[in-house]
């Protein structure tokens, strides 16, 4: 049973029964090498399945295809082999339902905040009074109250992810995509995005695949964790985090289970074994 409720959850997050929004089968993605007759494969063969209100977090080295797992997931590549769906649709093309949030900003530097925010309706084709309020109800729930008239210029890096993160919410999207939104941030400033995003992606039942480089981020995050292999990239293991506070990071990195969770993610990365994270 889906145990959403409007209380903070006592337990881990169990999406269960829940209907599958992500998936992926037996997907295998090739990019042609100029000069070359071999293909890089980053992809290999690679199965998930992500369930409606699930926040999943996947951590691998880099180059292992991360983001060209998200750029497949949101119609942006096609895959060379195998299927991808998303809200029980196969994905040929660009994905209504997803919105995407990536390490850079990507805010039009032209357009002030509030404009910046309304990008994705404008897109959509909605009227101005409608943008207006959703712009203006997105500034409040991402503590931006007072700079819609600003310009990303005028913001500090925290203050423009912010922004960035009020402009993939804004289209109420059901799926997000997360390419280490945080990774640019000092230590601070993203802990209290990771707790803004945590909050907001908790009350409105969001669905996301989270990629990030922080092991406790994933921890503080997700209710599952899926480790990558090197390229050609697959997934290794498959960590359910079974923590209370999936709504309430900064209190689950208090928890004393982080500590063992994180020396088993570094296990399986060989963190401090020679290989290299980055
Ligand atoms: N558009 C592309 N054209 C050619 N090769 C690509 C393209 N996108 C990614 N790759 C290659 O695919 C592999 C995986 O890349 P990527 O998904 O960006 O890795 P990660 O996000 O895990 O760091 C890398 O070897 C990269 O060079
Ligand atoms: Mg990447």
């Amino acid at each position: 049973m889906n145990t959403y409720t409007d209380e903070p959850p006592q337990g881990a997050y169990r999406a269960g029964e829940s209907r599958v929004e992500i998936e992926f089968r037996g997907v295998t993605k090739r990019f042609p090498v100029k000069g070359k007759s071999e293909p890089t494969t980053a992809v290999q063969g690679l199965d998930l399945t992500i369930r409606c209100g699930e926040i999943v977090s996947i951590i691998g080295p880099s180059g292992c295809g991360k983001s060209t797992l998200l750029n497949m997931g949101s119609g942006l590549y096609a895959p060379s082999e195998g299927e991808v769906h998303v809200g029980g649709e196969r994905v040929t093309g660009p994905v209504r339902k997803v919105s995407f949030m990536l390490q850079k900003d990507l805010l039009m530097p032209w357009r002030s905040i509030r404009s910046n925010i309304e990008l994705g309706l404008e897109i959509e084709g909605r009227p101005a009074a409608e943008r207006c309020s959703i712009a203006e109800r997105m500034l409040k729930k991402c503590h931006l109250d007072g700079f819609g008239d600003h310009y990303p210029f005028q913001l500090s890096g925290g203050m423009r992810q912010r922004a960035a993160l009020a402009r993939t919410l804004a289209t109420d999207p059901q799926v997000l995509f997360l390419d280490e939104p945080f990774s640019a941030l000092d230590a601070q400033t993203k802990m209290i995005l990771q707790q803004d995003l945590a909050q907001m992606l908790f009350e409105q039942k969001k669905t996301a695949l989270f990629i990030t480089h922080d092991l406790i981020e994933a921890i503080a995050m997700s209710d599952r964790i899926l480790v990558m292999s090197a390229r050609p990239g697959t997934i290794i293991e498959e960590i359910t985090v079974d923590l209370p506070l999936r709504n309430n990071p900064l209190e689950r990195r208090k928890l004393q289970a982080i500590g063992p969770l994180a020396g088993r993610l570094m296990t399986l990365l060989k963190v401090g074994e020679g290989t290299d994270l980055h």
